[in-house]
Order: structure tokens, then sequence, then C-alpha cells
């Protein structure tokens, strides 16, 4: 395995806008590990899956495609699937059929090849703790629900969506609770994952603060 920059934290806290400028500067490729689980998840939603599908029935649709990154396009299959899987719809379903074991089985290995040839730095809920457990650094990106609803809202309005705030919250909450609730590889700070706590900085403050940490790992508090 090559180097990994593992980021975990939940959704709006940062970590694209964050993983992508970090992997610019130190030349690692990026890993948007939370739009594999939303591509597979418009997969199923598109094969007709409800949320209480069976693992056989899940496992069976897995084994006739293929996610992959192609240029920085996220493919499923052939299709190029990576504007539709930024919808509400699929932000609520990836959450959803990523508690599923064969979602998280079918994406592990494709996660850690990715590490194979190149260093990255990636970013989800599992990278920490689950993918990546001997990440060369591990970084927890948090922010309050509050900041996070708003950043959500501003996004998903410029993208063209008619979005109320309040609702995004109610989403925002349900997600964080089914994220770090499920069974499996659930969202939780790695016990040495520096923890960044993004309230009220902004995108180039954040930024510093992690580069700091990568080149002087000792001077930040894990926890
Ligand atoms: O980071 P994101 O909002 O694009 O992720 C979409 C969903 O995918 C998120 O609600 C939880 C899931 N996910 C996950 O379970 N594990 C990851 N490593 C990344 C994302």
């Amino acid at each position: 395995m090559k180097k990994v920059v593992a980021i975990d934290g939940p959704s709006g806290a940062g970590k694209s806008t964050i993983a992508k400028m970090l992997a610019r500067e130190l030349g690692f490729h990026y890993l948007d590990t939370g739009a594999l689980y939303r591509a597979v998840a418009l997969h199923l939603l598109q094969q007709g899956f409800q949320e209480n599908a069976g693992d056989e029935e899940i496992t069976l649709a897995l084994k006739k495609v293929r996610v992959a990154f192609r240029q920085g396009r996220v493919m499923m299959g052939n299709v190029d699937v990576s504007d539709d899987i930024r919808s509400p719809e699929a932000s609520h379903f990836a959450s959803v059929f990523s508690a599923r074991k064969p979602v998280r089985e079918y994406l592990l290995d494709i996660q850690r090849d990715a590490a194979r040839h190149a260093d990255i730095v990636a970013e989800g809920r599992d990278m920490t703790t689950v993918v990546f457990p001997g990440a060369y650094h591990k970084f927890y990106l948090d922010a309050s629900v509050e900041e996070r609803t708003r950043r959500r809202t501003t996004e998903l309005l410029a993208k063209g969506y008619d979005v109320q705030e309040e609702r995004i919250r109610t989403e925002i909450i349900e997600r964080d609770a089914r994220d770090a609730g499920r069974d499996i590889a659930p969202l939780k700070r790695a016990e040495d994952a520096c923890f960044v706590d993004s309230t009220g900085l902004d995108v180039t403050e954040v930024f510093s603060l992690m580069l700091k940490s990568l080149r002087r790992p000792r001077e930040m508090p894990r926890r």
C-alpha cells in the first residue's frame, strides 16, 4: 500500500473540498468514497430496490456492474453518473444502502485498490477505522449542524435544486444518526485521528491547519 491520508467526518463538514486541496498540494490522488456509495445506491434504486431489499438480491445486483472513477468522473458500468449521484434523493439512499453488508463488502476492495499504485487522500466515514487503519495520517473533520446545514443548502441551491434550509437540517441530523448508528463500519473518531472542528473557519484556514498537522503531526490534538 502507498501513502494514505485518511479523512472521516459527517456530511457537510468540508471533507471533499479539503481532501481535494490537500491532494493537489501533496501531489496525491483524491479518493471520494462517498461518490462510490452514492453510485451504488443510484444503481440499486434504478433496479427498483427498496430499503428493505434482501442481502442476496443486493449481492446479485452488484455482481453485474462495476463502479469506477474514469478521468475524474464516476462511472457505473459505462454510464457517467457524476451529476445524478449528487441529488438529495441519492444522498438519502446512499446513507440507507451504505449500512448494508453486501454494499460495504463490494466497495472495500475497490477503495483499497486505489491505494495500491498511488499515494491518496481518501475521505469518507470509515477511512481511518476500517478501510485504511494503517493510514500514514488520519483526520476527523467536523462542524456544527448549523454550519453544515448552511453549507449544504448553499451548495444545493447553487446546483439549481429547490431546497429549504429547515428540511436540509432535518436530513443532516437523520443522516448523522444513520451513518454513526449503523452496525457495520459506523462513523466514529479513530483514537489516533487529529480532530479538526471547521465551525467558523473558512476553507483556507482549515486547509492550513490540516497541512500544518501533516507536516508537524505531534503538535495537533488527537482527540
Ligand atoms: O460523503 P457523502 O455525503 O458523499 O457520502 C454519502 C453517503 O455514503 C453517506 O451518508 C454515508 C455513506 N458513506 C459511507 O458509509 N462510508 C464512506 N466511506 C463514505 C460514504
